[in-house]
């Protein structure tokens, strides 16, 4: 029954000895200030000893003002590099592949959190947070396409075996996919071709930087749930779309259940929720 499942997988380049994938799950494991710590490694170390594949860590955030959490990951300076390096190091010595997921939460965070004012594509707070993001610049978007190259770059350098964008959850790079929250009328917005554009240049610019063969997921909702947001049609040609722009390893599809913080819906909706875009997703794939 789980001869699959224990058989050795292959996701382009990226050989696992065995198909179960931790996702990325927000684990409060971290230290206080972003880098990863002895509590960290343990906790990771422990999964994979456990025997998963692929584990891909909790998010990491590529600059301070798009921080959702305060014990959150970073990966926005150099100085978190050697954190990283030793939790790859171990996972590896476990026989386990890492890959750690980056990201920038957008308009869902806080100044209390951040210090400064939330940034997004458009002036429009989160229902749930709350604060008057800033509308991002031409300049400041592109500044951020830099920064998620660099942040894949560092994990690179650490040893990572590749890194996931988190385009899912209604954060930074779903907004500007969105016409719910992105009502942009420049090169970043506008029709879907304008939306997808932030997401299609920061993968160019990971591939620029870590070389095309640097292994590389996007995660995305499948549907977001809320009125005006994206739905399943939209992310089918998103789907097809961006691995035809900047070929990756693999996409995977996961149902949002609403423009908040990703960690609510497992506790505030049905069992087995993300079963249905997702089944619908691969069969509108195939
Ligand atoms: C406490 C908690 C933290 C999470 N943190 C993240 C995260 O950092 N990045 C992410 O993409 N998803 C995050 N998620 C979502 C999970 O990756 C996962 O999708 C969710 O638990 C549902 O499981 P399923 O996708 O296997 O159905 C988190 C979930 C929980 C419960």
């Amino acid at each position: 029954m789980f001869a699959n499942v224990l058989s050795k997988g292959k996701i382009g380049s990226l050989e696992l000895r065995n198909r179960f994938i931790m996702p990325a799950m927000g684990s409060s494991h971290g230290e206080s200030d972003g880098k990863v710590g002895q509590e960290l490694i343990d906790y990771y170390a422990a999964r994979s000893r456990g025997g998963f594949g692929l584990i891909i860590t909790e998010f990491a955030c590529i600059d301070l003002p798009g921080k959702a959490l305060p014990g959150q990951l970073m990966i926005d300076s150099d100085e978190f590099i050697p954190g990283l390096t030793k939790l790859a190091e171990v996972i590896h010595k476990e026989g386990g592949k890492i890959v750690v997921q980056i990201q920038h939460s957008g308009r869902q965070t806080t100044s209390s959190i951040t210090g400064v004012q939330p940034v997004a594509p458009s002036p429009i707070p989160c229902p749930v947070n709350r604060d008057l993001p800033k509308e991002l610049s031409i300049e400041d978007t592109y500044q951020l396409i830099e920064k998620f190259g660099d942040a894949a770059l560092r994990a690179k350098k650490a040893g990572y075996d590749g890194v996931e964008i988190h385009g899912a959850h209604g954060y930074l790079v779903a907004q500007f996919l969105s016409s719910y929250t992105n009502r942009r009328v420049d090169e970043f917005g506008g029709d879907l071709a304008g939306r997808m554009r932030f997401a299609i240049e920061l993968i160019k610019n990971i591939k620029y930087k870590c070389g095309k063969d640097f292994p590389l997921i996007f995660r995305i909702s499948g549907d977001e749930r809320v009125e005006g947001g994206r739905k399943i049609d939209e992310t089918v040609i998103i789907s097809r779309h961006l691995p035809k722009q900047a070929p990756m390893q693999f996409m995977y599809p996961q149902e949002f259940m609403r423009v908040c913080p990703g960690w609510w819906p497992p506790i505030m909706f049905r069992t087995a929720i993300f079963l249905m875009p997702l089944q619908q997703l691969k069969m509108l794939l195939m």
